[in-house]
């Protein structure tokens, strides 16, 4: 088997970044590990940037984004003592997008076929071979038979736990790592959102978020110790929690339903440097991965493939290698930013195992400069709607 661009894996990241090369006429083969209803079953979070919904109207398939995402032009950030409402439109002039990134999968995944976008799912031992070489090959196993597949250029979008980020050298790679002492207990349910908007707290037990997919079916999260486990949670020691760290008034408009859904997923910052190995790229949480306290995932894959769609255009079409050298000094930069912010909403609203009371005060302090200052604000919803590519 031959192609230009072979990616490895189909979330996100591999599936956007198909689509921008095959409409670029380039083409394009992703391998993928998992079946198409296992990508879809994983429950991702839901908060699109311009940057992705851009993309993915660039794209033409944003008929169902249209449809059913829902606008939102402003968040909320709570306490005991606080509040606030950070208005992102009158702050920024621009919105965002509430719209399950599993959809959004599922938009990419549905169009592949009619856009000649080849995707080999349930492909197992995928190695890479030759990336230093202008002739790298990804070898893998498809129903018992050995595959090889020959390309031009490799693109990691296999996430966190992938082969590609460990197939470049370790004299090579710079890695950055942070580790949160906490985890989220989500839940999905088929009940009413409790406010029109995204609402963040930090609660002397706890954080807590309360998210929507739709109108009718909405996403909460708990901080929970990382030892919890979640049949510890049954679904009302959940909703009476939630509506603890809540608030009376918001928790007074809670919908309770039974969980569909219920998980715990940590909390990590992670860096790998550089993004390019000779013809082996990364993107994706390949490369990086963010708290999702910033709802940045998604819309920091979709800013890597953007340039790096970019960059092999104008390989394919003209023979610049311009956009190859710049990739990873680019996308590093959007990405550093969109790790600072998710870091600093992470240490602003969680509890820490190891906060002493002068760290407390000091995050009521954040809080309380935040609710009277509008370049706080300002500052914040920025980094909320996604620094400019
Ligand atoms: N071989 C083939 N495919 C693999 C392998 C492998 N060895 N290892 C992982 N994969 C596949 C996974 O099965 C998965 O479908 O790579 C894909 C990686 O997808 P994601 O983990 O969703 O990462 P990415 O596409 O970069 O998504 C970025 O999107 O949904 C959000 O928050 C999520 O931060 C994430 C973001
Ligand atoms: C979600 O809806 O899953 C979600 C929204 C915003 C976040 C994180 C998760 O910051």
């Amino acid at each position: 088997m031959k192609t230009d661009v072979a990616i490895i894996g189909a979330g996100p990241a591999g599936l956007l970044l198909g689509h921008l090369l095959c409409a670029a006429g380039i083409a394009t083969t992703i391998v993928e590990r998992q079946s198409a209803t296992h990508v879809l079953s994983r429950i991702r979070a839901g908060v699109l940037e311009a940057t992705t919904t851009d993309l993915m109207r660039q794209l033409g398939l944003d008929q169902r984004l249209n449809a059913e995402g829902l606008r939102h032009e402003g968040f909320h950030l709570s306490s005991s003592l606080h509040s606030i409402r950070i208005d992102i439109v009158a702050l920024t002039g621009k919105h965002v997008t509430v719209y399950g990134q599993t959809e959004v999968t599922r938009d990419l995944m549905d169009a592949a076929p009619e856009r000649g976008l080849e995707v080999i799912y349930e492909a197992a031992d995928v190695a890479l071979h030759e990336i230093e070489s202008n002739a790298p090959w990804i070898g893998f196993t498809k129903d018992g038979q050995h595959e090889r597949l020959d390309a031009r250029f490799i693109v990691g979008c296999d996430g966190f736990h992938g082969p590609s980020r460990r197939a470049i050298p370790e004299s090579t790679i710079q890695l950055y790592d942070k580790v949160y002492p906490f985890g989220w207990l989500g839940l999905l349910a088929d009940v009413p959102p409790c406010d029109q908007e995204l609402i963040y707290t930090n609660h002397e037990h706890g954080f807590a978020l309360a998210s929507m997919r739709s109108a009718t079916r909405s996403r909460y999260y708990l901080q929970v110790p990382l030892d919890e486990k979640v049949e510890d949670w049954p679904d009302d020691r959940f909703w009476d929690e939630l509506s603890v760290r809540l608030g009376p008034e918001a928790g007074a408009r809670i919908t309770r339903g039974p969980a569909i859904e219920k998980s715990i997923a940590p909390l990590r910052s992670f860096v790998s440097e550089p993004m390019r190995h000779g013809s082996l790229f990364l993107a994706g949480d390949s490369a990086h991965i963010v708290p999702p306290t910033g709802a940045k995932g998604l819309n920091l894959a979709a800013s890597d493939v953007a340039y790096l769609s970019a960059a092999l255009r104008g390989f394919f079409r003209h023979g610049h290698t311009d956009g190859f050298e710049s990739y990873s000094e680019r996308a590093l930069a959007r990405i550093w930013k969109a790790e600072r912010f998710s870091w600093y909403l992470t240490s602003l609203m969680h509890r820490f195992p190891s906060q002493s009371r002068f760290d407390r005060r000091m995050q009521l302090a954040e809080l309380d400069y935040i609710a009277n200052s509008r370049a706080a604000q300002t500052s914040i919803a920025e980094n909320y709607v996604g620094l400019p590519l």
